[in-house]
């Protein structure tokens, strides 16, 4: 779900997080957002309007009387109203109603999406007037991300730590895509598996992961509870994402069997290798001139799963050198896939270690080929084609 040409009103409120508010402002402005800034004094206490003005290329709002009906306009212009940091305070005058000053007077008015990124003391978070607040903002619609534990203002550990800003934008994103895969359970596999030769030696592929994590990600916005299994990617696991990582094809089979309970679709985006040692050495193996490995086949976990009677709706990918889609076709019906996902990886711009993909979802009666995209795009295609199927 892309940002682009999305109004977001940003509330800053005092806390030493609003440092990390600017570059939400700045991050949000980059990916194509309209950024309008609120600020109350307390934030103000901590940086500067400018700062703001700079990261949000927009005049920072904070006089209730500059314009008669802002605080009215600010929030009803914008399709999510976040408030980041959302200070104890200002959570306890949304919650009363109170509108003394531009930013709580706005979160009055607000009739759409807002969301509250909490920051401040654990004294202050676990008070039990702060969570009646919160509870009560949350019982009536209101999201909130965050905090987390971490270290605070006072050199403490605990919770109360503002969210990270690249959970706000997952959240921001989370909120304002549509919740087709409410209530569904989406279980993703991603990235390479390790064979191993010996504790130090594997055998392994050029999967980076990329595709399968943008899936995950984009399935937990619209609204899934995503598990996400994965060899060793080279990318952070999403936000939000119940994460299992597994290093053989023989982990990722039992770690996807053991969640296939209630799911309603499975997406096989891992590369498994193919064969693994016959045997693995406890040891180091000497090198010598030359080493004969005996190998045998690896579980073939998406054809175990599509000849089981009860089954989710089962997705495939097959990476194929070339732009033939014969290979993708007979694996779709020999492994009992309902979609096939060709991609080249030879293609310019597809496969291994890039940002962006070309992929055909191959169907029973049906062939869809998409352009060139951002994996994140061609997640939600994907998506798309796959929330048909399960409507
Ligand atoms: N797959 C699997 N278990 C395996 C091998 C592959 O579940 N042991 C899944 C992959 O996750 C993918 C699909 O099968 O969704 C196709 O994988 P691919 O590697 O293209 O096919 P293979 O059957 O391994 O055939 P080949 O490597 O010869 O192309």
């Amino acid at each position: 779900m892309a940002l682009k040409n999305r109004k977001i009103l940003l509330g800053v409120t005092g806390s030493i997080a609003v440092h990390k508010a600017v570059d939400l402002a700045r991050r949000l402005t980059e990916q194509g957002a309209s950024v309008h800034v609120v600020m109350t004094d307390a934030a103000k206490k901590f940086v500067t309007p400018l700062s703001f003005e700079v990261a949000s290329q927009n005049k920072v709002h904070s006089d209730m009387f500059a314009d008669p009906l802002s605080h009215i306009t600010l929030a009803a212009d914008a399709d999510i109203v976040v408030v980041a940091p959302a200070s104890a305070n200002s959570i306890g005058k949304f919650a009363g109603g109170i509108a003394d000053d531009l930013l709580s007077t706005c979160m009055l008015s607000v009739t759409g999406k807002a969301l509250l990124a909490p920051a401040m003391n654990w004294r202050m978070y676990e008070n039990g007037v702060l969570q009646r607040n919160l509870q009560f903002l949350i019982s009536r619609g209101m999201l909130q991300v965050g905090p987390e534990r971490g270290s605070l203002a006072c050199g403490e550990e605990a919770i109360g730590r503002m969210a990270d800003v690249p959970e706000i934008l997952e959240a921001i994103r989370a909120a304002l895509s549509e919740q087709d895969f409410s209530g569904r359970k989406i279980v993703v596999t991603a990235g390479p598996t390790r064979e191993y030769i010996d504790p130090v030696r594997f055998i392994s592929n050029r999967s980076s992961g990329k595709m399968g994590f943008a899936i995950a990600r984009a399935a937990m916005r619209r609204g899934a509870t995503v598990t996400l299994v994965s060899g060793p990617a080279q990318v952070n696991p999403p936000c939000r994402v119940e994460f299992i990582a597994v290093e053989t094809a023989a982990a990722m089979r039992e770690a996807v069997l053991g969640k296939l309970h209630d799911c309603a679709v499975l997406i096989m985006t891992a590369a498994v290798a193919d064969f693994s040692p016959l045997r693995r050495e406890d040891k180091k193996v000497d090198k010598s001139d030359s080493l004969t490995l005996n190998l045998k086949k690896t579980p073939d976990i998406l054809a175990e799963i599509g000849a089981m009677k009860q089954r989710p709706l089962l997705v495939g990918f097959s990476a194929e050198t070339g732009a033939d889609l014969s290979r993708a076709k007979r694996k779709r019906k020999e492994k009992g896939a309902d979609l096939m996902v060709f991609n080249n990886v030879e293609s310019p711009g597809s496969g291994f270690d890039v940002d962006t993909n070309e992929i055909t979802i191959i169907e029973a009666d049906n062939v869809t080929t998409l352009p060139l995209m951002t994996k994140d795009e061609a997640a939600d295609a994907l998506l798309d084609r796959v929330s048909t199927f399960i409507s």
